[in-house]
């Protein structure tokens, strides 16, 4: 049995060069033991030498890729088992390729498991790690001092360094920890193995902080058992703001409340400024007999309905004014909100695709919207799109009609559900009236298809691929009616 000491603490060249000699002297794992210097064993055990390193042998070693990236992380584990199974494992490699593919191995499914053990670890050191200021203002080289204090359970300082160079390169700082200590001078990474104890860290910019989390807390969006995995409480002893969570939980409700009430009685700056736009307002009665540019512009102020508070603003219908065809949509989506032009998101897209494989050029066609702001609920930074409600599309129709008015198409075609109500008052099932011309007075004609949007719904892509067409069908069917009508 040979006994190899190593210094562990997540160097893995330290283990890579044993492991390499080992391996090239065809050493099978089962006859060495990996022991950690500093261990207790260490007392009673003798260093053996390690092999000469023959290098054709080492040459002829090979492992994938993989393998090294793997190792890397679980050296850094603080399991002194780490050295004994990483060699199983390139011992087994030089047999099996393709070991690291069997996730049901005994040694890959621990390997992997102690490999996901460290990144954790890294990631808490870089979420949860606090620096304070030490000394008072800037030092001699021009640059504040900073001081943190972090509980790794692994060997993780050294490989970590890196990032907090990065991130805080402008600042002096040194991190200590149980496992060792490492600092930044601006010039270099200075590392030692030496187990530090934790210093006093009081600090006047603490109280500054507690205040600053105190207000991004957002009660509406607390998730205590989201936040418990994240943040276990283990970290808590050395982040300032703790202390504060278990209050701010506590009142999390009534907070919640409060914001809910000043949200109703505090406007908006962009809702004051559309009311303040809609006083002015000439009256709407005068863009009938306008133009349609002055009808435009007096939708660019709509607040016939509340959708207007949210949007960004009033996406009008566009495209020629003696447009033979008029397509209406639902609303527009968030894209088009920010655009302020219908269809040019993806269901515009799927729209455009299918315009095109039947021929039609867009250009020549006017495209509008049953409702002309986008109405959505917020959640984080998506804003979801909502189906409008029947009130709103009521209130909207008063622009549509002065569309139809003002572009007078031969050919109305109603894309979903909601155009189909905000044109003809009827809720009917599309399939009952898909790809039927039919009459709605003053000689012009509608035409029912689906919305492009329900295609991107569609979860199956052999369902969807055969909807597509049918889609793509529906249109082509309209270019060719149209030119058939002269
Ligand atoms: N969906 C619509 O109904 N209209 C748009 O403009 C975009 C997406």
């Amino acid at each position: 049995m040979r006994r190899v000491f190593l210094l562990g603490r997540g160097d893995f060249e330290e283990w890579r060069d044993a492991a390499r000699a080992l391996a090239c002297a065809g050493i099978a794992p089962e006859d060495i033991e990996w022991c950690e210097e500093g261990g207790e064993k260490q007392l009673f055990w003798e260093r053996d030498a390690l092999p000469p390193q023959p290098t054709a042998a080492i040459r002829a070693m090979t492992v994938p890729p993989a393998f090294i990236d793997l190792a890397a992380v679980v050296i850094c584990h603080s399991d002194p088992v780490r050295f004994s199974l990483l060699y199983r494992l390139l011992w087994r490699l030089q047999s099996d390729k393709s070991l690291l593919d069997v996730p049901s191995d005994e040694d890959v499914s621990l390997a992997r498991l102690m490999e996901k053990s460290v990144r954790r670890d890294a990631h808490k050191m870089t979420a949860f790690l606090r620096f304070k200021e030490v000394g008072s203002g800037i030092s001699a080289n021009g640059r504040r001092k900073f001081l943190a204090w972090f509980e790794p359970d692994h060997h993780i300082v050294v490989r970590k360094a890196p990032f907090f160079q990065r991130r805080f390169n402008d600042m002096d700082w040194v991190i200590l920890t149980p496992k060792g200590s490492v600092s930044w001078d601006g010039v270099r990474l200075t590392v030692s193995h030496e187990p530090c104890t934790k210093p006093d860290l009081s600090d006047p910019a603490e109280e500054l902080w507690k205040t600053y989390f105190t207000n991004i807390f957002n009660p509406a969006r607390l998730k205590i058992k989201a936040m418990q995995a994240e943040m276990p409480k283990k970290y808590w002893k050395n982040m300032p703001e703790a202390e504060l969570i278990p209050d701010l939980i506590a009142n999390a409700e009534q907070r919640v409340l409060a914001m809910a009430k000043r949200e109703a009685t505090v406007p908006r700056p962009f809702h004051d400024r559309l009311q303040e736009a809609a006083r002015n307002l000439p009256s709407v009665q005068s863009a009938i007999d306008g133009t349609w540019e002055a009808l435009r512009e007096q939708a660019a102020d709509c607040s016939r309905c509340p959708l207007h508070a949210k949007a960004t603003q009033t996406v009008f219908g566009e495209g020629p004014q003696d447009a033979e065809i008029m397509f209406v949509g639902e609303q527009p989506g968030d894209q088009e909100d920010l655009a302020g032009r219908p269809f040019v998101g993806p269901a515009g897209k799927v729209f455009d695709e299918a315009l095109s494989a039947a021929g039609m050029d867009r250009a020549r066609l006017y495209i509008t919207n049953a409702v002309k702001h986008f109405k959505y609920e917020p959640r984080g930074k998506r804003r979801i799109h909502q189906k409008p409600n029947r009130g709103e599309v009521e209130h909207c129709r008063w622009w549509l009609d002065r569309e139809l008015e003002q572009v007078k198409p031969k050919l109305v075609v109603a894309m979903g559900a909601t155009a189909l109500f905000a044109l003809t008052g009827m809720r009917q099932k599309l399939e009952d009236v898909r790809g039927e011309f039919m009459p709605i007075g003053g000689g012009r004609q509608l035409f029912v298809t689906v919305h492009p949007s329900y295609l991107l719904r569609l979860p199956d892509e052999r369902v969807r691929q055969e909807e597509v067409q049918r889609f793509r069908k529906d249109i082509a069917r309209i270019g060719t009616a149209l030119a058939s009508s002269g």
